[in-house]
């Protein structure tokens, strides 16, 4: 049993907003300031010096600075984190580095600086080029500013750049969500989260009426998706993810191929695979008791009669699949049974037979498919 041979990511969790949206359910805080910072920094970095067994002498395939609101926090601080990885020589050469902005900061001072430190991938979240979309959203940027940033990131033509973008909004048309899609396209970039609005427990959105589009208006969204980004030589590679040719996101990749990923910062989860199953592990949520006590985890190994469900929910995200090859490598603990499950799931139609790939009816009921893994 190689586990070495088991790609690992870094997932960074950078928590300030400057105010919480509210459909967002990710752990975050809009109490920032220079001290916590400069702890939380110090605090990532015993994290990671701590984690070393996890890490099992492999390097980082991809690095992920996620939020909150990453282009928050100052440079020379994200400076800190990657000289220390690099001195550590943790970091694979051409590793993927990405790092999560709001439209609001993004500006070439701040810019110059963390691409001169080694990020070479830019996530936007932009969510809608319409005004109303935006104001539904209660988003703190509007149209003029996601424009402003297109056009500065669109000069930086070594870093790759994505934007998330949301449909399914309140009162959002499909016309509005066409223009959105065109807008996108004609900025040329390389990729695109697209993301339907849900709305989730513990969020203000939850608690709310909200005049959300029918389910045929939603289908027909993602009918126009598909077709205005396949014209655009864009392809959905995943549930939410499209992009051209070559250009598919390393990162959420391993993720979805069960690669194993280490989680630092408050709240953030890892998955690493050990001798005896899958550990999955989840930080301290709180970000003063993360700062205090960055090395606990509330971890422990997935439990054997899970394992099976939930390589089906991660690898059958992806469209194209994977080789069956690819499953032996990266998923060491699959069950006796694994095998019955997928001859069942091929013989109903919902996976193709020669590679672990949902068909098309199998992607249009995800969840049935997914669940004949249980
Ligand atoms: C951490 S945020 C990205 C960076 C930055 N915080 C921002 O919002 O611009 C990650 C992305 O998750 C998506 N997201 C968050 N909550 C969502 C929800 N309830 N439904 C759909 N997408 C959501 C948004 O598109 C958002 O851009
Ligand atoms: S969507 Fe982004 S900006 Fe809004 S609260 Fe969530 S992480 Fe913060």
């Amino acid at each position: 049993m190689n586990l070495k041979k088991i790609p690992l990511s870094l997932y960074i969790h950078l928590p300030w907003c400057e105010k919480k949206c509210p459909y967002c359910d990710f752990n975050i805080s809009t109490n920032k300031n220079d001290i916590d910072e400069k702890k939380l920094i110090e605090s990532i970095i015993r994290d990671i010096e701590s984690s070393y067994e996890k890490i099992n002498g492999r390097r980082f395939i991809s690095i992920y600075f996620g939020g909150g609101t990453p282009s928050l926090v100052k440079a020379k601080m994200i400076e800190k984190i990657i000289s220390h990885l690099e001195n550590k020589n943790l970091i694979q050469n051409n590793a993927e580095i990405s790092f999560e902005f709001n439209p609001n900061e993004i500006n070439n001072k701040y810019l110059d600086s963390i691409c001169s430190i080694g990020i070479n991938r830019l996530s936007i979240g932009i969510q809608s080029f319409d005004n109303k979309t935006l104001n539904s959203l209660e988003r703190n940027h509007d149209e003029n500013k996601s424009i402003e940033a297109l056009e500065i990131i669109s000069k930086y033509h070594h870093v790759k750049s994505s934007i998330d973008l949301i449909y399914g909004v309140m009162d959002q048309s499909i016309d509005s969500f066409v223009e959105d899609l065109e807008k996108f396209c004609s900025y040329d970039l390389i990729h695109l989260s697209l993301y339907q609005l849900t709305i989730e427990p513990n969020t203000i959105f939850y608690k709310k009426e909200l005049r959300i589009p029918s389910e045929e208006i939603i289908e027909s969204m993602e009918l126009s998706a598909k077709r205005i980004l396949n014209s655009n030589g864009y392809s959905q590679y995943e549930v939410s993810s499209w992009s051209k040719k070559g250009f598919e996101g390393i990162h959420n990749m391993n993720y979805w191929t069960y690669g194993d990923y280490l989680g630092v910062g408050p709240g953030a989860h890892s998955k690493i695979t050990k001798k005896n199953g899958i550990y999955r592990s989840l930080k301290l949520k709180k970000l003063s008791s993360y700062i205090e006590n960055p090395i606990k985890d509330n971890g422990g190994l997935v439990p054997p009669e899970d394992i099976d469900i939930d390589i089906a929910m991660n690898f059958l995200r992806i469209k194209k699949g994977v080789s069956f090859e690819k499953i032996q490598q990266n998923c060491l603990f699959v069950s006796d049974q694994f095998q019955n499950k997928l001859y069942d799931a091929i013989d109903r139609g919902l996976i193709s037979s020669d590679r672990f790939k949902a068909t098309k009816k199998g992607f249009k009921f995800l969840n049935d498919t997914v669940n004949l893994f249980s």
